[in-house]
C-alpha cells in the first residue's frame, strides 16, 4: 500500500516555471485510480504470446473466480458494465411497453440497460444522507410506470459508493410486485451485509435475479474496460451466454438442422458483448489482490474519518453513515454539512469553493452523481410535476475524496490538511 511505484506514475500539475521556484509540485492525487504491478503484467504478456487471444478458456477461468469470490453460482463475463446492465435487462424482460427503476444517484449506465431494451425508465428519489434508492422510493417510481400505462418489469438498485442497497426490502417489493432485482452492484465487489444474522455478499444474488460488476480501471479490479453479470438462474445464464455472441447457440438439442460438426444458428439478435481472454487474464491476477485492495480502501477510509473526528472537521464535512453494510468503498464521499436553513444553492456554490480549493492544492475530487433527472437525454422520462427532494440534497453538497489502494499515509493527510484549511476560510467567510 506505501508502494512509491504509481506515486511516482502520477501526473505532476504545475507549469516548469513554478517547479524552478518552488521544487517539484506534490504528484495529482485523483479520486481513483488503478493499481498495476509486474504480475499483471507478465500475466497479460504470458496471454499475449498463448494461443487465445480473445474466446480462449482464461474467460472461463475468470468467470469461475468471480462467480465463487461473490457466491453466485453463474457468472458470464462482458465487455463492460454498461453491456452487461444492457444485457441483463434483456434477460430481466425489458422490451418496448415495459419499464424499469433505478436510483436517480448513479452513472447513466445504470438506466440506459432498460433503455437498450426499448424499456420506459423511471427514476428513484434518495436517502439525502446515502445516496441509496429505498424500496420505498422504488416503490414510488413503480406507481409512476402503472400511472404512465407502462408494465414495470425491473428494479435496478444501485450500490452507490460501495455501500450495498437495502436488497431484501427491494427483493421483498419485487416478490409483490412481480418484478425481476437486477443489482447494480459496480461499486461493490467485496462489500457485504448481514441479513438475519447471516453475512451475504454483494453480487451473490441471495436477494436479486441478477447482479453486475464492472471492472473499469477506477474499479476494485481492473480487466481495462470490462464487466460480468452474476445469477443462480441456470436459464438465465445459457441465454446471457447467446446475447453475448450475436445471439448464436450450438447447442445440438436446440438447432433447426444440423449440417454438421461446422454448424451453429443465430435464433435471436444477440450482441458483440464478449471479454477478451488477454483481459480476463489481467482479472484473474488482479483478483488475486481484491483482498489487499479492499483492505488498502477500508484502511484509507478509517483514516478520514478519524483524521475528520480528531480535527473537529465533522461539523463542516459529513462522511456517509454506513448503517447496515460494510462498504467496499469504490468512492469516499463528504457532505458539506448545511447551516441553519441554508439553501441547496449556497451549499452547492460552498461545494465548488471546496472543489477548486482542492484542485489548486493538486488533488482532484469529483462529484457523484449529477442526478440522472437532470440529464437532457431523460427529460422524456420524468413528469412535469415531478420532484427529487433527496437527490437534489444530495448532489448539493457531495464531493468524492481520493481513495485507490496505492495511496499513501502522507496522501490521506494531504487531503485532510487541505480540507482543514478550507474549513477555516470557509468559516471565516461566515
Ligand atoms: C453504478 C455504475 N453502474 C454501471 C457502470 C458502467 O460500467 P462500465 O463503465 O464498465 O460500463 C458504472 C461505471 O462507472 C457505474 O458507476
Amino acid at each position: 500500500m506505501t508502494s512509491a511505484r504509481n506515486a511516482s506514475a502520477r501526473r505532476a500539475r504545475a507549469a516548469p516555471e513554478d517547479e524552478a521556484a518552488n521544487g517539484p509540485p506534490p504528484p495529482l492525487l485523483p479520486y481513483g485510480r488503478q493499481t498495476i504491478d509486474d504480475a499483471d503484467i507478465a500475466a497479460v504478456v504470458a496471454a499475449l504470446k498463448g494461443d487465445w487471444l480473445t474466446q480462449g478458456p482464461t474467460v472461463a477461468r475468470f468467470e469461475e473466480a468471480i462467480a465463487a469470490r461473490c457466491g453466485a453460482p453463474y457468472c458470464v463475463a462482458v465487455s463492460s458494465g454498461t453491456a452487461a446492465l444492457h444485457l441483463a435487462s434483456l434477460v430481466g424482460g425489458i422490451e418496448p411497453g415495459r419499464g424499469g427503476v433505478t436510483s436517480d444517484i448513479t452513472f447513466v449506465a445504470s438506466a440506459n440497460g432498460i433503455r437498450y431494451g426499448g424499456g420506459t425508465v423511471a427514476l428513484a428519489d434518495v436517502d439525502p444522507l446515502t445516496g441509496l434508492a429505498t424500496a420505498a422510493t422504488i416503490e414510488r417510481a413503480v406507481d409512476r410506470l402503472e400511472a404512465r400505462g407502462v408494465a414495470p418489469k425491473v428494479l435496478v438498485p444501485v450500490d452507490f459508493a460501495g455501500q450495498v442497497a437495502e436488497l431484501p426490502s427491494i427483493a421483498a417489493l419485487a416478490a409483490r410486485r412481480g418484478l425481476t432485482v437486477i443489482e447494480d452492484a459496480a461499486h461493490a465487489l467485496g462489500a457485504s451485509y448481514v441479513h438475519e444474522g447471516r453475512t451475504v455478499r454483494a453480487g451473490s444474488c441471495t436477494h436479486s435475479d441478477l447482479a453486475i460488476l464492472s471492472f473499469h480501471p477506477v474499479k476494485h479490479i481492473t480487466t481495462l474496460e470490462g464487466g460480468a453479470i452474476l445469477t443462480r438462474d441456470e436459464g438465465a445464464y445459457r441465454a446471457l451466454l447467446e446475447l453475448r455472441s450475436h445471439g448464436i447457440t450450438k447447442d445440438r438439442a436446440r438447432l433447426h438442422h444440423d449440417d454438421g460438426p461446422w454448424y451453429y444458428e443465430q435464433q435471436r439478435l444477440g450482441f458483440h458483448h464478449r471479454l477478451s481472454d488477454v483481459a480476463c487474464a489481467l482479472g484473474l491476477s488482479q483478483l488475486d489482490k481484491l483482498g489487499a485492495f479492499l483492505a488498502a480502501r477500508r484502511w484509507i477510509a478509517a483514516r478520514y474519518g478519524r483524521g475528520l473526528a480528531q480535527r473537529g472537521l465533522l461539523d463542516h464535512y459529513r462522511p456517509l453513515p454506513q448503517p447496515h453494510a460494510r462498504s467496499a468503498f469504490h468512492l469516499y464521499v463528504i457532505h458539506l454539512v448545511p447551516r441553519d436553513r441554508e439553501p441547496l444553492g449556497s451549499i452547492a456554490s460552498r461545494r465548488l469553493r471546496l472543489y477548486e480549493h482542492l484542485r489548486a492544492r493538486g488533488i482532484a475530487p469529483q462529484v457523484h452523481y449529477i442526478p440522472i433527472h437532470r440529464q437532457p437525454d431523460f427529460a422524456p422520462f420524468i413528469d412535469v410535476d415531478e420532484r427529487f427532494p433527496g437527490a437534489e440534497a444530495f448532489y448539493a453538497g457531495c464531493l468524492s475524496l481520493p481513495v485507490f489502494p496505492s495511496m499513501l499515509e502522507s496522501d490521506v493527510g494531504r487531503v485532510l490538511d487541505a480540507l482543514e484549511e478550507h474549513a477555516a476560510s470557509d468559516e471565516a467567510r461566515g
